[in-house]
């Protein structure tokens, strides 16, 4: 089976080839642009992806050695993401399927993230633990199979990464905050400056609020106030090593707890925020620990991207699942794959 993916939902408009399990074609143009504004502008992010789309999908067949005769199936992100955004891919995916008679696939981007794991030669097995994390979310999770996914924990305010980029935001590191901590983290010494971490009742659950705020604080009392003075180098490394360990250590300890409660085969962290080299080491480490199988993305496949979007609309197909052209986008988060947690001991 040839499945053409359609990825719009934010800055990235992404187009890939997939057959079967093998990638054919994977190209992503970012919008840059952004930096200009400390974040993403919808309406600019739409106009940028009618802009490419059209060009992107012929460059991507040409690469994958396909034409819209070989193709068996559109899969295109339908949502969560920013509407104006959305609709450019989707209904271009739909209209394609439309005219040229294809199956059409709309897929849940988080979906397409959590079994991001699975384009990599080395797959993850069921039953899988899974830490989602990008700008929009931060999942825990356990997939059974590709239709169910137990949701174990999400955060109950800000994204992981959302947390990178207003920190970064907020001590003058500047947009995208999740590559730009890193950099300076490598520098700085994360046990300077003891970063809490949130104790919530639902012991699943994550919380960044009260980090970035403790964060805030300390620059407040430490420099007076990120706006007044620009803080020292080596002060500004110790505090981006110091939130980054904060982060990294609130993500695993929740991981920890399911890997302690719950039978599982394999673990995967995906999403943007994968990318963090102090997590992906610190997420490795915990699996060899619980001697667990780890599979982590490509950096090309943890930020957003088509062959994500292309496999989960290939896992669906695979499932027996059919779509009617006639759905709809999407901006908020839905999808009926999500099943609350049963009780840990009827696993
Ligand atoms: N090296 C890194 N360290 C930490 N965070 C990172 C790194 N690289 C990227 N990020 C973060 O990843 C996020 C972007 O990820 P992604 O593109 O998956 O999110 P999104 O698509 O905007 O949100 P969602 O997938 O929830 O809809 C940003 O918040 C960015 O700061
Ligand atoms: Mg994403």
């Amino acid at each position: 089976m040839i499945i053409l993916g359609i990825e719009s939902s934010c800055d990235e408009t992404s187009v890939a080839v997939l057959k079967d399990d093998i990638i054919l074609a994977n190209l992503i143009s970012s919008q840059d642009f952004h930096i200009n504004f400390g974040g993403v502008v919808p309406e600019l992010s739409s106009r940028a992806h009618i802009q490419i789309i059209t060009s992107l999908v012929k460059e991507a067949l040409a690469k994958a050695d396909c034409t819209l005769d070989d193709i068996d199936a559109i899969g295109a992100t339908a949502g969560p993401g920013l509407i104006g955004a959305l609709l450019v891919g989707y209904t271009f995916a739909r209209g394609l399927a439309f005219a040229k008679k294809k199956k059409f696939v709309p897929v849940n981007h988080i979906e397409g993230h959590i079994f991001s794991g699975f384009l990599m030669e080395e797959k993850p097995q069921f039953p899988l633990l899974v830490l989602a994390v990008s700008g929009g979310h931060t999942l825990l999770l356990l997939a059974k199979s590709f239709t169910e996914i137990i949701k174990l924990g999400s955060t109950i305010d800000d994204a992981a990464g959302e947390a990178f980029d207003k920190v970064a935001k907020m001590i003058g590191l500047g947009y995208p905050g999740g590559p730009k901590i890193q950099l300076a983290a490598e520098k700085g010494d994360k046990q300077k400056i003891p970063f809490p971490i949130a104790d919530l009742k639902d012991k699943y659950n994550f919380s960044f609020s009260g980090l970035k705020t403790s964060v805030l604080r300390y620059v407040q009392s430490t420099f007076g106030g990120p706006k007044d003075t620009p803080i020292p180098e080596n002060h500004l490394n110790d505090i981006a090593a110091s939130f980054q360990y904060a982060v990294v250590r609130a993500l695993l300890i929740k991981c920890e707890f399911a890997l302690k409660e719950y039978n599982i085969s394999s673990m995967s962290l995906v999403g943007g925020v994968a990318a963090n080299k102090e997590l992906r080491n610190a997420f490795l480490q915990l699996g060899e620990k619980y001697k667990k199988k780890v599979v982590i993305p490509e950096l090309e496949y943890c930020g957003d991207n088509a062959a994500m979007i292309a496999f989960r609309a290939q896992s669906l197909l695979n499932a027996g699942e059919t779509f009617p052209l006639e759905t709809d986008a999407f901006p908020n988060f839905s999808s009926k794959y999500f099943i609350n947690p049963p009780l840990a001991d009827s696993l």
